[in-house]
């Protein structure tokens, strides 16, 4: 409605070419209303704007409801799952509920041949079968303060950009240190706006989680990397655990004396399922956005970046799946490693296209001509207006670097096993130079009990060829200055074939060896030793020659990030809509339950039933198999109270703005009870992180319903479901309103 209205006011505008100046403040202005839906928003700041939103998006609740620091509410039943996804207590004995794909490891790690929890689901029948998870964690937020004042104190224009950073690092420094909090809590501050708001968070980190449920693969990440960021979905992406504490209810360390979490507040369960347009909240801790990023910036997103990253995942990606499919043993040993290194290739492939046909690039060009004149309009050139010039001239010269940079991550860091090991070696090196003998040892027993893990999967004979693949590729595609002086005239296969020879870095026994000894003995050695001398000249190459000038321009365009959001900040109108980018701190971004149209004469509706998951299905396929047990229960339609219409609701989507981190987030209706899981974005709009496009933006949820029907119905895990509240909010309505008509 309100974009129809924008455009036919824009085709008026743009007959006449007197009113240029008009038409280009008109985009400017009119960006909030375009952007009516997505944001996320910080809880403890809902009143007013938002508050009003919602409510005229259907929901019947308070914004204290949502966030109150001095009575229960919704945030004390949604803690940070072990720092990277979300999650949500559904019971009053601690029971929370995550996505599979964020307890992945954590059944992983329970799994053995004879037990394979992957495979075939995991159900505790009782307390006493729940498995711990030495490290695993839950968060929750006690309290959001706004700190901006006491973090600028000090500030001054005349300081330097370093000078300034210095001294809002010690502010924040003091501020954590002496702001109140009980023993068992904790003070961070975390930015906002760039550096325009400080807000410090009193949290509260439970340590004792226990797994309780998941189901089979088949059904938790049904459909895999093929249906991964796709819509129409079908997977049943949930797991359980619960939330131990001590006899005092206060978070503690593993005990078989803790029991089970009381919450301040558990979510209630909505049985009468969604509709479309159905008001939706999420409530969660997406991990990074950069919403507000110039156009050139994008560019260089869509033309350099993400086509460098894209092209040496593409690589690695092609040789593990090779192996993987020609043996069994390799593609247990590879499964999560394939999966995570999948999930962002192919989301950046979804990211280009999406800002390539959302004309992102376009729309930031017009909002940055509008801003200039508006700028200009009130006299603030002096304050603002080098901040684009700026953006354009430091973008220019950052981009060989940070091209170089992902050049360097990808390879290093994340795809070659080999490297990535031996670059923890390379720090050991750094941390004894730098630090003494007592820090090279606290490292090394470290660094033996996660290479012996890491060993476990691993595959010398993959591995060796994904590093002579993306050693071939870093020397055709790093700008020569930035290359290690050997690399310049090399051959990538002959370096491969002596290091894979002669490296420790092949296998565990002979990495342990070698770390064997004193400090001195353990330098001489790797010294030696031809894996560690390729990554020690990489990355030194990469500190000398990339990093301290990438740093510095990093430095700079983060001023000027500052100082562009305090401009937009500033000159929008007063009802804007500008959201923070996200920052892993809890967030609440709300919308509807919509389908949407991914291309010309195509609609996608907002739900999907089991119908789908049998259309899609392909006997004994690793992707699309689907367990003998759903298939009875779909034919005999045994759906329970959990079916609708005798369909079984598997997912849906909405127009909340989510991103990584959001995983296991609730899904809330109107009233404040929890209808779904999310745990995903559809293909076409996955650019949000950039830019949200309220026609093609969806998240993606699983419907509470199938998640409560796979545990009562498919896995017997009754114990679970009388510990529920369950509800039928819709239903009560009905009544309430029929009663009232009788009177
Ligand atoms: N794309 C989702 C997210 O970014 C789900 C990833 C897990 N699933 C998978 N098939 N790898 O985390
Ligand atoms: N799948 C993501 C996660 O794990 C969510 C997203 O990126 O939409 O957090």
């Amino acid at each position: 409605m309100v974009s129809r209205r924008i455009v036919i006011l824009q085709i008026i505008i743009r007959k006449s070419s007197i009113m240029k100046t008009l038409r280009l403040l008109f985009i400017f202005l009119s960006v909030p209303l375009f952007a009516q839906q997505g944001g996320m928003w910080i809880p403890s700041l809902l009143e007013g704007m938002n508050e009003s939103e919602m409510t005229n998006l259907g929901m019947k609740m308070t914004a204290k409801d949502i966030y109150d620091v001095n009575n229960a509410s919704l945030k004390d039943a949604v803690p940070h799952f072990n720092g990277g996804c979300t999650s949500e207590v559904i019971s009053n004995q601690g029971l929370l509920l995550t996505n599979h794909h964020c307890g992945y490891s954590q059944i992983q790690s329970h799994s053995s041949l004879e037990n394979d929890y992957l495979e075939d689901g995991f159900w505790a029948m009782n307390l006493k079968e729940e498995l711990p998870n030495p490290g695993v964690t839950a968060t929750f937020i006690v309290k959001i303060e706004d700190v901006t004042t006491k973090i600028m104190d000090g500030i001054t224009a005349a300081m330097s950009e370093a000078e300034k950073q210095k001294k809002i690092e010690q502010n924040i420094a003091n501020v954590t240190q002496t702001s109140p909090k009980e023993a068992y809590q904790e003070n961070r501050v975390r930015t906002f706006y760039e550096g325009n708001q400080y807000m410090l968070f009193v949290v509260e980190t439970y340590k004792d989680i226990r797994l309780v449920g998941a189901p089979p693969s088949s059904i938790g990440k049904f459909g895999s990397d093929t249906d991964n960021w796709i819509w129409p979905r079908h997977t049943g992406d949930f797991s359980l655990f619960r939330i131990y504490a001590d006899k005092n209810n206060r978070p503690a360390e593993y005990s078989k004396d803790n029991v089970p979490f009381t919450p301040k507040h558990f979510l209630p369960i909505s049985l009468d399922g969604v509709a479309e347009n159905d008001f939706t909240l999420v409530f969660g801790f997406p991990g990074t956005t950069d919403e507000y990023l110039p156009s050139i910036a994008i560019e260089q997103v869509i033309n350099t970046i993400n086509p460098a990253r894209i092209a040496i995942r593409d690589a690695a990606l092609a040789i593990q799946d090779k192996y993987m499919r020609a043996d069994p043993q390799i593609k247990i040993q590879y499964a999560s490693k394939f999966a995570r290194i999948a999930n962002y290739w192919k989301k950046w492939r979804g990211e280009t296209l999406g800002l390539t046909k959302s004309n992102a690039v376009g729309i930031k060009k017009q909002q940055e001509t509008a801003l200039t004149s508006e700028i200009n309009k009130k006299g603030k050139q002096q304050e603002y207006g080098q901040i684009l010039p700026q953006f354009e001239k430091h973008y220019t010269e950052i981009e060989p670097y940070s091209l170089a940079r992902e050049y360097y991550v990808e390879t290093v860091l994340r795809n070659v096993e080999l490297l990535r090991i031996a670059y923890q070696t390379y720090q050991l090196k750094q941390a004894y130079e730098n630090r003494g003998a007592q820090s090279f040892e606290d490292r090394r027993n470290n660094l033996i009990e996660r290479a012996e893990s890491h060993y476990k999967d691993y595959s010398k004979q993959v591995d060796e060829e994904v590093f002579e693949a993306l050693i071939a590729l870093y020397v055709k595609n790093v700008q020569p200055q930035f290359l290690p002086d050997f690399f310049k005239n090399l051959n990538a296969q002959s370096l491969t074939n002596s290091v894979y020879k002669k490296s420790a870095f092949v296998d565990f026994a002979s990495l342990k060896n070698l770390l064997e000894g004193d400090a001195e003995t353990v330098m001489a050695k790797l010294n030696n030793d031809p894996g560690f001398q390729v990554v020690s000249d990489m990355a030194d190459a990469y500190n000398e020659k990339v990093a301290p000038k990438y740093e510095e321009l990093k430095l700079s365009i983060s001023g000027l990030e500052r100082d562009y959001m305090k401009a937009l900040l500033e000159l929008s109108p007063k009802d804007a809509r500008i959201f923070p980018n996200a920052n892993s701190t809890l967030r609440v971004t709300y919308g509807k339950v919509a389908g949407y149209s991914p291309a010309d004469a195509v609609y996608y509706e907002p739900v999907t039933h089991l119908e789908g998951v049998m259309q899609k299905y392909i006997p004994g396929d690793y992707e699309f198999d689907v367990p003998q047990k759903l298939i009875d229960l779909y034919k005999a339609k045994d759906y329970g109270q959990y079916g609708e219409n005798g369909k079984m609701p598997i997912n849906f989507i909405g127009t909340n703005h989510t991103t990584g981190g959001n995983s296991g987030s609730p899904a809330i209706d109107a009233y404040g009870n929890l209808i779904g899981l999310n745990f995903d974005r559809v293909w076409e709009g996955t650019m949000s992180d950039y830019y949200y496009d309220p026609a093609l933006s969806r998240n993606i949820m699983v419907d509470i319903r199938y998640v409560l029907f796979i545990m009562d119905k498919y896995a017997g895990a009754t114990n679970l479901i009388k510990e529920l509240k369950l509800v039928h909010p819709k239903k009560e309505i009905g009544k309430s309103k029929k009663k009232k008509k009788k009177k």
